[in-house]
């Protein structure tokens, strides 16, 4: 097993590397936190570090890829009265757990408050909790002449993207003129715009028409949330970061419709990006937030699932393929059933929005792989290096090479993982995936340098995670 971090070799033998441009069978030594070589097979580096150098790890017959990086992630965040079920402690020993070596949370800041108080709040919370490595992204939830100061204070400090919102009127939504001052002062300062793309003030109208018929169960949550209103505020997002001249990263897509209209921007060489999650790839309107009785609560996110009789999920996967989708993340923001998602039973408007999933992603997505959508290559490329380059980590994240993190996870693709209430490690009395087997096992979680799974066993501790400061995208021009 490898060592403690900053201590001894490891050597990886018999796996095969994986990056977005191809396999190889190759030797990978770690000296301390960082990989150091990449080895032919049998090289005598690699025999002098068998012959006791240091510790050996066989990956015989299993993928040695780079650490998975969640770029989407919500760990106790508040949502009306309610807070996100997961600590940073639970939520990164879960991710471990999955193959993701590195999450990008958000610092929240709601209508009304201060961007540097709230960051200091979530560096707080974050602070000597987490299992693996992490950084923020900042919500900005009120655009004032003080946030967009802050806005530029923040990228100099490696706080590089910030996420807005379209949507929740009061409590983080921005009018279109705030938006784009958001955006003109990325424009001028380098940062990445993260936009949550829903027409929150017609949903509003059309949640309160539903309640006031009658219409109360956790379907409507998606009735009201329509593509249309998704595809509009895409749509509107990419004109105004034009106008700006900013780039743009649309964050949780799930209507075809909004991918439509990033293809569009794409094909007409903006920078315009989007990332999608495993929940729309996999679950839907009428089987999952349709479930009878007060089910459908547990499938309530925004943006909504879709319908499994539009072509939502088709295009999601082409997306994948054709990179219009860059990025798959999670946008983990998990509730309990009990207490928490059964605050709606009377109005689905009361119920928390958010799925928990940062545990499964890596496996979730290899079934793409399994299924002929997506190439090994690809896989990686999606889950941990376009993360990577996207949001200023890549060097140190997202590749394995020397001179970056030893952030290294052994995937087993012959093995098997069963999702469900008894086996995950999130904090939740629940699984929106319950009772599945999919083929495809995460062996082995190497955290810079230290071995973090390993033989079925958790051998991390909170506090290994460091926080990490983010340099510009790699992706502007
Ligand atoms: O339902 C969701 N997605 N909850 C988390 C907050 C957000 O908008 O990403
Ligand atoms: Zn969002
Ligand atoms: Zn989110």
């Amino acid at each position: 097993m490898a060592g403690t971090p900053g201590t001894g070799t490891t050597l990886i033998t018999g796996g095969t590397v994986v990056s977005p441009t191809g396999q190889t069978l190759t030797e990978v030594l770690i000296d301390g936190e960082t990989i150091v070589a990449l080895l032919a097979p049998g090289t005598e580096l690699a025999l002098a570090a068998e012959r006791g150098a240091g510790a050996v790890i066989d990956a015989t017959g299993k993928l040695v890829v780079p650490g998975g990086i969640d770029a989407h992630t919500h760990m106790e965040v508040p949502f009306g009265v309610t807070t996100a079920s997961d600590t940073f402690e639970t939520g990164t020993r879960a991710a471990a757990w999955g193959g993701t070596t590195t999450i990008i949370d958000f610092a929240t800041q709601m209508k009304g408050q201060e961007i540097r108080p709230c960051l200091e709040t979530w560096l707080a919370k974050a602070d000597g909790q987490c299992a693996i490595d992490y950084a923020f992204h900042m919500i900005v939830g009120d655009v004032t002449e003080g946030s967009l100061k802050t806005m530029d204070a923040l990228v100099d400090e490696g706080i590089t993207s910030f996420k807005l919102f379209m949507a929740y009127p009061g409590v983080y939504y921005a009018d279109d003129g705030q938006l784009l001052r958001a955006m003109q002062t990325a424009a001028g300062n380098g940062a990445m715009i993260m936009m949550h793309a829903e027409n929150g003030i017609a949903i509003d109208v059309l949640a309160e028409q539903a309640a006031a018929r009658g219409d109360t169960a956790p379907i409507n949550h998606g009735y009201v949330r329509r593509a249309e209103l998704e595809a509009e505020a895409t749509f509107r997002a990419i004109q105004l970061a034009k106008v700006a001249g900013a780039p743009l990263y649309i964050v949780h897509l799930s209507a075809a419709e909004a991918l439509e209209a990033v293809a569009a921007a794409r094909h007409h060489g903006r920078n315009v990006f989007a990332e999608t999650c495993p929940q729309y790839l996999y679950l839907n309107l009428e089987d999952h937030l349709g479930a009878p009785g007060f089910e459908g609560a547990k499938y309530v996110c925004s943006t909504p699932l879709r319908s499994k009789h539009g072509p939502h999920q088709r295009d999601l996967w082409q997306g994948l393929r054709t990179n219009n989708l860059a990025v798959v993340a999670t946008d983990h923001c998990p509730f309990c059933f009990k207490d928490q998602k059964d605050l709606g039973l009377q109005d689905f408007r009361d119920i928390p929005n958010g799925i928990g999933g940062v545990e499964h992603r890596m496996d979730l997505i290899w079934q793409g792989v399994v299924a002929g959508e997506l190439t090994v290559e690809r896989w990686v490329e999606v889950c941990s290096t376009t993360p990577a380059r996207m949001f200023g980590l890549y060097g140190r994240k997202g590749v394995i090479a020397p001179g970056a993190d030893a952030d290294i996870v052994l995937y087993d693709p012959n093995g098997t993982t069963t999702i469900g209430v008894a086996t995950h490690h999130m904090n939740m009395d629940y699984s929106a995936y319950e009772g599945t087997v999919v083929q495809g096992r995460v062996d082995t979680v190497i955290s810079r340098g230290r071995t973090i799974i390993a033989g079925g066993a958790y051998h991390g501790r909170a506090g290994h995670g460091r926080y990490l400061t983010r340099g510009l995208s790699q992706y502007l021009t």
